[in-house]
């Protein structure tokens, strides 16, 4: 009896202990996610991007037939996971949903750049920027195809 209340005691010490740990994991790294302005401030960010990108000569026709309204769905999950906020990215990986569309380094940095102006928009500071944009850039790899 007495050692099942000491299991029970040290079972309930360490879900408090995982829990606590937990928690502060989360305020540590959601850092990024907060200073992006949260959900909100992400959807602001994503739907400025897409805007600009769908009226971007550079890359515009890469998007032809592409919803918009699902593809910044799917893109502000993405960055609200990748940055530690409270979502989860359920969409395709990231070759195969470029594989098709024979992207260049060109195309690439033409997106990044409309993203650049969609936080500058938000005015997002340059610091704040550079840690998304260093986020994304490793996957170029997955991304460019020729
Ligand atoms: C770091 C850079 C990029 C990120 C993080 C990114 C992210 C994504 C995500 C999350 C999706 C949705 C996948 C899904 O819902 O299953 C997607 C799809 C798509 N992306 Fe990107 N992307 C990037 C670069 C690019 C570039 C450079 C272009 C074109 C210039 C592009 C064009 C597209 C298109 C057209 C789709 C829709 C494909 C389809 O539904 O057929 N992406 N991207």
């Amino acid at each position: 009896m007495r050692s099942a209340r000491r299991m029970w005691m040290a079972g309930a010490l360490a879900l408090l202990i995982g829990l606590g740990a937990g928690v502060r994991a989360n305020a540590a790294d959601d850092a990024l996610y907060r200073s992006l302005g949260g959900e909100e401030g992400i959807a602001r960010i994503v739907d400025g991007m897409l805007d600009r990108a769908y009226a971007d000569d550079r890359i515009k026709k890469k998007f032809d037939g592409v919803n918009p309204k699902a593809l910044k769905e799917s893109i502000r999950k993405q960055f609200c996971q990748l940055t530690g906020g409270p979502c989860v990215y359920d969409g395709e990986t990231m070759v195969k949903s470029h594989a098709h569309l024979g992207l260049d380094k060109a195309d690439f940095n033409a997106l990044v750049e409309d993203l650049q102006f969609a936080m500058d928009d938000q005015q997002v500071p340059f610091a704040v920027q550079n840690r998304l944009l260093s986020l994304l850039a490793p996957m170029h790899r997955d991304i460019i195809t020729r």
